[in-house]
Order: structure tokens, then sequence, then C-alpha cells
């Protein structure tokens, strides 16, 4: 009875792998989005990366976006190119690549995290399955990189600089980073002014077709590094930030009225299951491959 038990194990094996392998094809493919100051084909970052991919996905197909015509122009777009516009160019290179049209997987680093949310929330045409937030900020920013290192005076000075010209006109057309500045202490002023994430998260009113849109998600999955020193509120990273009113305290996404009044089907989808809070030690997109490919690679992207 035993051998019969094993054999029959072992015939469940080999067929699970013949149909993982061979019946299902290729691998469900990726579109990466990269952060501020880096670009799509860097060797030492998400050249590095669509290897390993390929190495734990055989064969998988990867796109690695690129914003602009060259390189350079990518990584100088991820300053100065509004992310309306970003989103926009990134939608058609999607929509004319035929490998993409029976949906993806997506994973976008840092700044490339919401712009990828904001993918899934404005571009019909991307059939985004898992989203992958590696260290997005989701509610945006209000601080500096490495700022802590600095006093905490300091931090504060240049964070109350910024609060004066981030909401100004010419600044949010200029600057890509302004348009996720937050002020906590200034909230009307963020929900008003900000260009690209007060229109995302559905501050001013309700876009109806973002909720939509994110609820055809798989899995939206968000990663905070726990050792981060570059974004701050590390928080944002889970879609936390500032209580309003001041910059100490932390809210929850729970807490915030982004979730209680469910403006944008964040609260349907963490009840349905799909929303995932995943953390790392390390800093700011420091991660051990082993951790990716064991909560990340397995769970969501074989499939
Ligand atoms: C992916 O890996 C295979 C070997 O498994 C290799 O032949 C192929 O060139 C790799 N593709 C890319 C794009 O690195
Ligand atoms: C809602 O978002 C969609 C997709 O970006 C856009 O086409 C539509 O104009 C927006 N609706 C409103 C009322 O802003
Ligand atoms: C800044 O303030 C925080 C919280 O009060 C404290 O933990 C941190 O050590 C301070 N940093 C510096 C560089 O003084
Ligand atoms: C933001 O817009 C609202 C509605 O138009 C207005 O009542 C409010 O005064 C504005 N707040 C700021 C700080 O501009
Ligand atoms: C990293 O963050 C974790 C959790 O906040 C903390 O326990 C740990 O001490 C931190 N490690 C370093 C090196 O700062």
């Amino acid at each position: 009875m035993n051998c019969c038990l094993q054999f029959a194990f072992f015939l469940l094996i080999v067929f699970h792998s013949f149909f993982l392998n061979h019946v299902d094809g290729e691998p469900t493919p990726i579109v990466m989005w990269h952060g501020m100051g880096d670009s799509c084909c860097f060797d030492f970052s998400l050249g590095a990366i669509k290897e390993k991919l390929n190495a734990s996905l055989p064969g998988v197909y990867v796109l690695s976006l690129r914003i602009g015509d060259s390189i350079i122009k990518d990584m100088e777009n991820g300053y100065f190119l509004h992310p309306d516009e970003q989103i926009d160019m990134a939608c058609e290179t999607i929509q004319q690549d035929p490998k993409l049209a029976n949906g993806f997987n997506a994973i976008g680093f840092s700044q490339g995290a919401q712009f990828l949310r904001a993918l899934v929330q404005r571009c019909p045409s991307s059939k985004v399955k898992n989203l992958i937030s590696v260290g997005g900020q989701h509610q945006g920013v209000y601080g500096l990189p490495n700022c802590g290192a600095l006093s905490n005076n300091t931090c504060d000075y240049i964070r109350r600089l910024l609060n004066h010209a981030a909401y100004i006109g010419w600044v949010q057309k200029a600057l890509v980073q302004a348009t996720y500045w937050h002020d906590p202490l200034n909230e009307a002023e963020y929900k008003n002014y900000s260009t690209f994430l007060s229109d995302i998260n559905n501050e001013r009113e309700v876009n109806q077709t973002y909720i939509d849109n994110i609820l055809t998600l798989k899995n939206f999955v968000l990663i905070k590094f726990d050792n981060d020193t570059v974004v701050q509120p590390v928080a944002t990273e889970w879609f936390g930030f500032y209580k309003p009113g001041q910059s100490q305290a932390v809210e929850t996404l729970e807490e915030s009225s982004l979730y209680t009044e469910d403006r944008l089907g964040l609260k349907r989808l963490n009840e349905q299951n799909q929303l995932k809070f995943l953390s790392t030690p390390g800093n700011h997109l420091k991660f051990e491959w082993d951790w990716f490919e064991k909560n990340v690679i397995s769970p969501y992207l074989r499939d």
C-alpha cells in the first residue's frame, strides 16, 4: 500500500511539474518601472533585476519601462517630466506591445510604484494582474533623502522651505517630486495644488473609474523597508502618513479617511484579502533576492 501511495505522489509531482512547465507555457510577463535617479536599464539596478527574474522564472518576458528615447533622457524625465505625461507614455508603450496584451504583473520601485498604480487607475489597456510596490510613496513624502542624518532642526528648516515652494504652479510643472510632496501641516493646500498625488488618491473628488480599476487587481502588494532613511515617513510605503496638522505622529492606512471612506477601493481590496503588507529589514530598496523569491515571486509572480 505504502509503495502505491508513494507512486501516486510521484505521478502527481511529475504531472504537476509537467503542467507548470509545459502546458501553462511561458510565465506571466512582467513590467517594471524604475525609481528617481535610476533608469530602465542600468546593469547595477534594474538590468540586474531583470536577469535575476529571468533566472527565477525561466523565459519570462520583462519590459523595463524607459520614459524617453534614451537612458539618459529616461533618468532626466524621472525628475523633470510631469508624472501625467510619463504615465501616458507608459500606457502607449504597453498598448503597443503584443506580448502584454493578455495581461502582466507589474513591479514598481520607489516613485515608479506610485506611477504604476496610477497606470492601473488611468490606462484601460493595461491589464495588470499583481501590482508589486517596492518602497513606493503612496501617500507622498514630507522630507528629504537621508534627512534623518541631519539635525532635526535643519531637516525641519528644509521641509518648511519646500513647503512654501512645492505647491507653486511652476514648481509642480517642473519638478516631479513636488507632485507628490505632501505637507501634513497644510492638507488643504496639498489637496488643492498637488497636480498628481492628490488626483490619483481621489482627494478632491472620487473618480469611480480609479476605484473600479484598482479593484481589477488580483493582488496589490506593498513592500516597506523597515530601516528606510530615504523615504519620510516610511509609513507611506504602506499608505500610512503623518496625521493631519503635525509631522510626528503617524496614522496607518486603516486609520485614514482614504480607507474609512473607501475613497480608492483599498478597503474593499483589503477585506477581500487582496491587499498585502510586507516588510523587510534594510534601507530603501535594499532587499535580499532570497527574500524576494520566497515572499513575492513564489506567491504572486508564478501564475
Ligand atoms: C534568460 O535565461 C536564459 C537561460 O535560462 C538565457 O538563455 C537567456 O539569454 C536569458 N535572457 C535574458 C533576457 O537574459
Ligand atoms: C476619471 O479618470 C478617468 C481615467 O483617467 C478619466 O478618463 C476621467 O476623465 C476621470 N473622471 C473625472 C470626473 O475626472
Ligand atoms: C530627531 O528626533 C527623533 C525623534 O525625536 C530622534 O529619535 C532622533 O534621534 C533625532 N535625530 C537627531 C539627528 O537628532
Ligand atoms: C481649496 O479649495 C477649496 C474649494 O475650492 C477652497 O474652499 C479652499 O479655500 C482652498 N484651500 C486652499 C488652502 O487653497
Ligand atoms: C531596522 O528596523 C527594525 C524595525 O523597525 C529594528 O528593530 C532594527 O533595529 C533596525 N535595524 C537597524 C540596523 O537599524
